[in-house]
């Protein structure tokens, strides 16, 4: 009698531990659908006035921050450029003054010299009303061209324009002023987990993942929205063009549909497609398998197959943008 008793003590404990379980997972998963549908699905419908943030976008000359920079100009806003060859500035002003009839603002600099180039990037800034900052200026290599240990040159210009750049919000005092502003900060799906072979650049990604995330903490009460996106794969420069497909996105169309999430959430893949490889990832490639000696063997044979094309490639979008 007194075992029957016990038993089916221990088989309702384990029901009823069971029974939450489930619901915590379904309540889960309910939620974490919804929050998809709301920021990929609905955002497409219901989009956020992007220029209620203020007249001024602060993006570049090609690529995701390009497709930003035109996307915000076909919306309404002016736009700042920034890079390095004045002579891209320059076209690249002409053709959106010309498509979408904005005021353009070339500021020519590199992000790769440190520190130095901030104070005057800032007055140049000076009277503009910047209310949307794409931080989007980012470097890439593989290690096994590269050799991590040995490039100290390289990996401090990496270092310096993937990370130095967004934390430079003081070029973003004037939304403190106003109260209002949007700072956008391109990670990469890099960031999601560590990723051998793009150690330095993973680990820069990382940085602007966890940074963004903080000061739209400390900034929100303030009026500043910090969004973070981290995309996986889109065809630009450095992806040296892969061509477009239902996984790679185009910059432009990745950079209208990272738009809409604006307002809905501030953390994206940037697109369906890319939250779904993201997630799909995550379970069946997760950041402790990457970092096996077997998948590191693997890693390192495919990027000593590719290497010959990949140098091809680069060669090629190095004569293209001269
Ligand atoms: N493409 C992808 O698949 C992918 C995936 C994940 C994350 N991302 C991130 O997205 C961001 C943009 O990448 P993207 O693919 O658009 O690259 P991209 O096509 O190479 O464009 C980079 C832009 O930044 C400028 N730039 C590069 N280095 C610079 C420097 N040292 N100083 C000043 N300007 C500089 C370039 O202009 P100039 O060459 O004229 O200076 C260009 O306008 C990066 O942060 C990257 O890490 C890209």
């Amino acid at each position: 009698m007194g075992d029957i008793a016990e038993c089916s003590w221990y088989s309702l404990l384990l029901c009823s531990i069971g029974s939450v379980m489930v619901v915590y997972y379904l309540l889960r998963w309910s939620w974490q659908c919804w929050h998809g549908f709301k920021v990929y699905v609905l955002s497409e419908i219901w989009q956020t006035n992007l220029r209620t943030y203020g007249q001024w976008l602060y993006g570049a000359t090609s690529g995701i921050g390009r497709a930003y920079a035109e996307e915000l100009a076909k919306r309404g806003l002016d736009i700042v450029l920034i890079s390095r060859s004045e002579d891209k500035l320059r076209r690249v002003a002409k053709e959106i003054e010309s498509r979408y009839k904005r005021q353009t603002y070339v500021i020519q600099t590199d992000f790769t010299e440190g520190h130095s180039i901030y104070s005057a990037i800032t007055q140049q800034l000076e009277g503009l009303q910047i209310g949307i900052l794409v931080n989007n200026v980012g470097m890439n290599y593989m290690s096994i061209m590269l050799s991590a240990f040995f490039c100290l040159q390289r990996i401090t210009q990496v270092i310096n324009c993937n990370t130095l750049s967004v934390t430079q919000v003081r070029l973003s005092v004037c939304m403190l002023q106003r109260g209002k502003g949007l700072i956008i900060n391109i990670s990469s799906e890099a960031a999601s987990q560590p990723q051998p072979m793009l150690s330095v650049y993973s680990a820069t990604k990382i940085f602007v993942t966890y940074f963004s995330r903080c000061v739209h903490a400390e900034y929100r009460s303030k009026g500043i929205t910090v969004q973070c996106v981290a995309p996986f794969m889109v065809s630009t420069n450095m992806t040296h063009n892969v061509p477009v497909n239902p996984l790679v996105k185009s910059a432009a169309s990745f950079a209208r549909d990272a738009l809409n999430t604006v307002g809905y959430t501030t953390y994206t893949g940037g697109c369906l497609t890319h939250a779904l490889q993201q997630f799909a990832l995550s379970i069946f490639f997760p950041g402790w398998l990457r970092l096996t000696s077997f998948c590191m063997q693997r890693m390192a044979k495919l990027a000593r197959s590719i290497e010959p094309q990949l140098r091809e490639r680069m060669a090629e979008t190095r004569n293209k943008q001269d």
